[in-house]
């Protein structure tokens, strides 16, 4: 297409129209099931009449009405709305535009809280692409090849993979044990702000952090005045069964990044944290002209409500099984699908030769395009090897319209079965 940059990477050739619960419909009518969400964006569905009428009500009163200059009453209602949701303690809140914005502002928290100046991420992290979110995203070189030197002052400890040597208890042990190393050999307790981590790596493979990992961590934060931030662009607002996958395993971090499903595809991101922490950033050091726009707080609002209605979080545990279930039945009479994983509707097929366990980025992309091209589903591939199918429909996914996935998942996976024994 002309007059647009191709630095885009484009996963299909789609012209759409319109949108509606799971489905998008292209310029030519055709209707595809989209398994993508935008990228885990649209959990309420696209365009959801609840938060259709909330945009277009605010629309009519106030498109921009920045924050410096004055307050509107979304900015409030959505603070105490989120301060209800999350985690206890977490109850002031800074509203930027997207995630990399979001996870950089989190670090300058951090920064500014403690009176440090490092970060620790993991292996297989993704937190965005401007430069300091690209100095600590360690999902695949092609985000950061050629825009070095990037910024300074970020460490990478090991991430416990689902697949890997050993036990996953081992695993486990592995990288608690590579992460105090970290802190003997590299960036000392006392320069260290921040630990960051994605409670279950997203563009990383959909690797969910196990519980023991994630109270490790917690206990080396503890113990040296290191701020825990958990990224949950990708697996907040309800993506994993609970509003936030931290909450599965009781930890409580000390700042929470939102992004993504927030605002189901109107662009707002937040970050969350203790009174008492955000105290401690100097007034005037961070902003932004568009960050909490009145259209978001009344998008992220209207789509909150949704998300609180009965039977919501219900519905994607109980389509998470479905899918688990059918995905492992497939597994079975194809062993190239080697793990099968993720809560919620954050869900992994992971692909290796099941001669010799290498990765299978190519089946994968055979599967996606099979997919694409013979059912009209949309699925999007994740991981370092890009050997991850990731499953992140709409929440509001139907028994139904799962099973036409599974059905598509299945005859794909048995028409590239080209390589296997
Ligand atoms: C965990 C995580 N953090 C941060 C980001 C960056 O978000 P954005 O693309 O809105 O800048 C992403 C995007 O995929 C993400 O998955």
């Amino acid at each position: 297409m002309s007059h647009l940059a191709p630095v885009w990477f484009k996963l299909t050739d789609l012209e759409v129209v319109s949108g509606e619960g799971c489905w998008v419909t292209t310029t030519s009518g055709d209707r595809y099931l989209d398994f993508t969400s935008g990228i885990a964006v649209t959990s309420t569905g696209h365009c959801h009449p609840t938060v259709v009428a909330a945009i277009q009500e605010q629309a009519a009163k106030f498109i921009h009405a920045q924050v410096n200059c004055y307050t509107h009453t979304g900015l409030g209602k959505l603070g105490a709305t989120l301060a209800e949701l999350t985690p206890e303690g977490i109850d002031t809140f800074f509203f930027a535009n997207s995630g990399a914005e979001a996870t950089e502002g989190a670090v300058k928290l951090a920064k500014q809280a403690t009176g440090r100046q490092n970060v620790i991420v993991f292996a297989g992290s993704f937190h965005g692409r401007t430069h300091l979110a690209m100095a600590m995203t360690t999902s695949k070189t092609s985000y950061r090849a050629g825009h070095s030197p990037l910024p300074s002052g970020v460490f990478v400890a090991p991430f416990p993979t689902s697949v890997g040597l050993g036990t996953q208890e081992e695993r486990i042990d592995q990288c608690l044990w590579g992460l105090k190393h970290l802190l003997l050999s590299q960036t000392a307790p006392a320069e260290t702000a921040a630990i960051i981590l994605e409670p279950v790596l997203g563009e990383g493979g959909y690797e969910p952090a196990p519980k023991r990992f994630l109270e490790g961590i917690m206990e080396i934060c503890r113990e040296h005045g290191i701020l825990f931030i958990a990224d949950e662009v990708q697996c907040g607002f309800g993506r994993t069964g609970s509003f936030f996958a931290v909450e599965q395993s009781g930890i409580i971090p000390d700042i929470l990044v939102m992004a993504k499903g927030i605002a189901s595809g109107f662009p707002i991101s937040a970050i969350g944290s203790t009174s008492e922490i955000m105290a401690k950033w100097p007034t005037g050091s961070h902003g932004g002209t568009y960050g909490g726009n009145p259209i978001g707080c009344a998008a992220a609002l209207a789509t909150i409500d949704v998300m609180r209605a009965p039977g919501f979080m219900e519905n994607v545990v109980a389509r998470g099984e479905q899918l688990r279930a059918g995905l492992s039945k497939i597994a079975v009479e194809h062993p190239v699908i080697c793990d099968v994983r993720g809560p919620g509707l954050m869900v992994a097929a992971e692909f290796r030769d099941p001669e010799n366990g290498s990765p299978d980025g190519a089946r994968v992309a055979a599967v996606l395009a099979h997919c694409r091209d013979e059912a009209n589903l949309l699925l999007m591939n994740a991981g370092t090897y890009g050997n991850v199918i990731r499953f992140m429909p709409p929440l509001v996914v139907t028994e139904a319209e799962m099973e036409m996935a599974l059905t598509a998942v299945g005859k794909a996976v048995a028409a590239t079965a080209f390589s296997e024994s």
